[in-house]
C-alpha cells in the first residue's frame, strides 16, 4: 500500500529527474527549455522536500554539489586506466608525417586502410580530469596527477553544474565502472572578470586561463571553487567495465546521451584532406569561442585499431595534438602613451617589450581608457598578461602583481592635450577624457586619415605617414587641401618619385566620385560609421537635404536613435564643418552623390539584401562564418551577433545554439545556406 513517504519520495526522484534534464539543456545545451523562474520552483520545491526529510537526501541529489568543509590536503587516486598524454605536430607537414605513420601501421597491423577514420577534437587548454562512475553516479573525481596518480577533487568537481552526479536515463544500460575524461576550463570572460576582482582584492593575478583553471579546482575548500564559473569538455574515456564500444565517436555520442557537456563541433573525417581543412577551421574559429584551444586532436576513431596501434611511452600512437601558436603571453609594459583621437578623445596605450602571441609580434596595445587602466591596476615597468582576442588587437589582461620590485609607475591621464596643451575636459557621464581645441593638430591629422582611410575615401597611395609628414610641411591643414596637391609638390618630398608622385594625384582625384555614404563617413561625424551613413543617405538623398533636416527629422531614419541624430544635426551647425564641405564642394568632391533614380536602379542589381539584418548560427555545409557575413554584407545586408526584434533572417547550419530557439520565440524566419543562396541571387541577372 502506497504511504505518503512513498508518494514524497517518488517526487523527490521525479524533481531531481525533472532537474537533471534542465540542467543538460541549459549548462550542456545551451538550449534550455524553461524559464528561471520555473526551474527555481522545481528546484525549491526539492529542496523543501528533502529539509522535510533529510533521510531521502542522496548525494547525487543536484541539492548536493556544494557542501562539508574544507579539506586538509587531497587524497590520491589511482586512475584505473592510466590518462596518457599526446605527440604534437606543430605544423602541416608533422601532421602528415603522423597520418601516414598511421596508414603505415593500420596495413602492417593487417587492417583495411579503406576503414580508417578519425575524429577531430579541439585541444581544450585546461586541465584534464578523470571522472569514476559506478551504475551511472558519480563516485570519484581525479586530476591527471602523473597520468597513474592524480588528486582527489571529487568534492571541488561535484561544484561545477556541467558535472553529471548521476548519468541520464537515455545512457542505460551505465557500465558498471566508466571513467569519463574531459578538460576543466575556465572561459575566458570569467578569466578577466577574476582576476580584476582578485586585483580589487589585492589578491595576485593568474597568468592565463588554465593557471586560473587549475588553481580553481584545487582548491581545498570546495566553496572556493564553486564561486568559479568552471566549466568541462569530456572527450573520452579510460577505465570501461560492463559496456562496449567500437568507436571513439561512438563513446563521444553516448557521453552525450548521458548529459556530458561534448563539444558539438566535434567531426568524424575519412582522408588527411578533411583533417587538414577541419584543423584550419578551428584556427578560424578560434577567436570566437570564448575559450582557449591550443590545437586540434586528431583520433584514430575504432577503438580496436587504438589497441592495435598502442603507444610510445606516454603518447598513443593513435592521437595528435595539431598544436596552435599560445595566444597568450608575457611581457614587460614598458611605457604608457597617450595619443588623441579624432573626436579629440585621449586614448591611452601600452609601449610593450616585443613578444610573440598568436604568431605575430606584438610590441603595442590599446589600454581603452585611464579607468580600465585603474581596474587594472597596470603600472610602468610591470609584467603583464597580454592576450589576441582573436585575430584582432592584442589586450593588456592583467599584471603580474607577484612580479613587481615596486619600481613600477602608477599612471595618470594628463590634464593638458598631448598634442596642443589645451587643459582636457571630462565629458560628464563618460570615462572619456577629450582635447577641447577644434584646431588642435592630433585632432585635424587623425581627422585627414579617417578621410583617406579603406573604409571612407580609400584614396590609395596615402598613409597615415604621408599625411603626418604634409602636415608638417604645412602643405595640408584638412582634408580638402588634399585636392590641390600636386605632382611637383609632391614629388618634392623624400623616397616619393615622379611616378608616385603622379599616382598618388589620381588617386586623389579619383576619390572625388565616391558614393555618397562612403563621403559622409568620411567626414568623421561622431557615432556615424559607414553602415549608419549608409542608412542615412537611403532616407535623405543628399547632404543638403541632410544638412537641413531638424533633429526629429534625422531620427525618425529607421536605425539612427537620438543621440546620433543630434550628433549629425550639430555637425551641420557648426561653421568650421560647413567650411570644409564648401571647400570639398568647390575641389570637385561630388556631394550630391548619384540621382535617386540612379540609384534605385544601382541598389536593385546589386544589394539585394539591402537593409535587411542577418544572424548565423551554426556550422553552415560549404561557407565559413567569414564568407556567408562577406556575401550578405556585398549584398547590403549586415550580419549581428544576437537575435532580436530587429533581425530580419536568421540563417541556420548544424548544430545550431541557442540563437535558433531566440529566433523561433521571436518567429523570425529562418534560412538555410540555400535559401541564402537564392536571396543573395535576386540581385544577379
Ligand atoms: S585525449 C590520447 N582529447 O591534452 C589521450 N586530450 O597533451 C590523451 N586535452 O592531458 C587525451 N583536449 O589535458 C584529449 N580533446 C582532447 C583534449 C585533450 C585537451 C589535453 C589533456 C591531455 C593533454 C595531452
Amino acid at each position: 500500500m502506497a504511504t505518503t513517504d512513498d508518494a514524497v519520495a517518488a517526487r523527490i526522484e521525479e524533481l531531481r529527474a525533472l532537474i537533471r534534464h534542465h540542467d543538460y539543456r541549459y549548462y550542456v545545451l545551451d538550449s534550455p527549455e524553461i524559464s528561471d523562474a520555473e526551474y527555481d520552483a522545481l528546484f525549491r520545491e526539492l529542496e523543501e522536500l528533502e529539509q522535510a526529510h533529510p533521510e531521502l537526501i542522496t548525494p547525487d541529489s543536484p541539492t548536493q554539489r556544494v557542501g562539508g568543509e574544507p579539506l586538509p590536503g587531497f587524497a590520491q587516486v589511482r586512475h584505473g586506466e592510466p590518462m596518457l598524454s599526446l605527440a604534437n605536430a606543430k605544423n602541416e607537414e608533422e601532421l602528415r608525417a603522423w597520418h601516414a605513420r598511421v596508414v603505415r601501421l593500420t596495413a602492417e597491423a593487417g587492417w583495411d586502410t579503406r576503414d580508417l577514420r578519425f575524429v577531430l577534437e579541439p585541444k581544450i587548454d585546461g586541465l584534464a580530469v578523470s571522472l569514476r562512475y559506478e551504475e551511472g553516479r558519480f563516485t570519484v573525481g581525479a586530476t591527471r596527477g602523473n597520468g597513474e596518480i592524480g588528486e582527489d577533487v571529487t568534492l571541488n568537481l561535484r561544484t561545477i553544474p556541467v558535472v553529471p552526479l548521476a548519468m541520464l536515463p537515455a545512457a542505460a544500460p551505465f557500465p558498471r565502472v566508466v571513467e569519463v575524461r574531459g578538460e576543466v576550463y575556465l572561459p575566458l570572460e570569467a578569466f578577466s572578470r577574476l582576476n580584476e576582482q582578485r586585483l580589487a582584492a589585492g589578491e595576485s593575478t593568474f597568468a592565463n586561463p588554465r593557471n586560473a583553471a587549475a588553481g580553481s579546482l584545487r582548491q581545498l575548500d570546495p566553496r572556493v571553487t564553486a564561486s568559479r564559473p568552471l566549466s568541462v569538455w569530456f572527450y573520452g574515456i579510460g577505465l570501461v567495465e560492463g559496456r562496449q564500444f567500437a568507436t571513439h565517436y561512438e563513446v563521444l555520442e553516448w557521453l552525450r546521451a548521458a548529459g556530458f557537456r561534448v563539444n558539438p563541433d566535434v567531426r568524424r573525417v575519412e582522408s588527411l584532406e578533411a583533417i587538414v581543412e577541419g584543423c584550419r577551421r578551428w584556427q578560424e574559429r578560434r577567436s570566437e569561442l570564448g575559450y582557449d584551444i591550443d590545437g586540434v586532436v586528431v583520433k584514430v576513431d575504432d577503438r580496436a585499431l587504438q589497441a592495435a596501434l598502442g603507444a610510445v611511452g606516454r603518447d598513443p600512437r593513435w592521437a595528435v595534438a595539431y598544436k596552435f601558436a599560445p595566444t597568450t603571453a608575457q611581457t614587460r609594459l614598458l611605457k604608457i602613451h597617450v595619443s588623441v583621437g579624432r573626436t579629440g578623445v585621449l586614448n591611452p596605450w601600452a609601449e610593450l617589450e616585443p613578444v610573440e602571441v598568436g604568431g605575430v609580434t606584438v610590441e603595442r596595445a590599446t589600454l581603452h581608457n585611464e579607468e580600465d587602466i585603474r581596474r587594472k591596476d597596470l603600472r610602468e615597468g610591470d609584467m603583464v598578461i597580454l592576450q589576441r582576442a582573436g585575430d584582432v588587437i592584442p589586450q593588456v589582461v592583467a599584471p603580474l602583481t607577484d612580479l613587481r620590485t615596486g619600481a613600477e609607475k602608477p599612471f595618470h591621464m594628463p590634464d593638458h592635450c598631448p598634442s596642443c596643451g589645451t587643459p582636457v575636459v571630462r565629458v560628464p557621464g563618460e570615462v572619456a577624457v577629450r582635447c577641447p581645441n577644434p584646431d588642435c593638430p592630433a585632432k585635424r591629422a587623425e581627422a585627414i586619415k579617417h578621410f583617406v582611410s579603406k573604409g571612407a575615401m580609400d584614396i590609395e597611395g596615402v598613409g597615415e605617414k604621408l599625411v603626418e609628414r604634409l602636415l608638417e610641411l604645412g602643405l595640408i591643414r584638412d582634408a580638402a587641401d588634399l585636392y590641390r596637391l600636386t605632382v611637383e609638390q609632391l614629388a618634392h618630398l623624400e623616397r616619393l618619385g615622379e611616378k608616385s608622385a603622379s599616382n598618388i594625384v589620381n588617386a586623389i582625384a579619383q576619390s572625388k566620385k565616391r558614393p555618397l555614404a562612403r563621403i559622409l563617413f568620411a567626414l568623421g561625424i561622431p557615432h556615424v560609421g559607414i553602415e549608419n551613413a549608409e542608412l542615412l543617405v537611403r532616407r535623405f538623398g543628399s547632404l543638403e537635404t541632410l544638412q537641413k533636416a531638424s533633429v526629429e527629422e534625422i531620427s525618425q531614419t529607421p536605425g539612427i536613435g537620438p543621440v546620433i541624430a543630434q550628433s549629425v544635426y550639430d555637425y551641420f551647425r557648426d561653421q568650421r564643418n560647413l567650411d570644409l564641405l564648401a571647400r570639398l564642394r568647390e575641389a570637385g568632391v561630388d556631394l550630391e552623390g548619384p540621382k535617386e533614380e540612379e540609384e534605385a536602379a544601382a541598389g536593385a542589381g546589386t544589394r539585394p539584401l539591402a537593409g535587411k539584418t542577418f544572424v548565423l548560427t551554426g556550422t553552415l555545409p560549404t561557407l565559413t562564418r567569414q564568407e556567408a557575413t562577406d556575401l550578405i554584407t556585398a549584398a547590403g545586408g549586415r550580419v549581428t551577433g544576437s537575435v532580436s526584434a530587429k533581425t530580419d533572417y536568421v540563417v541556420v547550419g548544424e548544430e545550431p545554439g541557442s540563437k535558433l530557439t531566440r529566433a523561433e520565440e521571436l518567429g523570425i524566419p529562418l534560412l538555410n545556406e540555400a535559401r541564402l543562396r537564392e536571396l543573395l541571387a535576386q540581385g544577379e541577372g
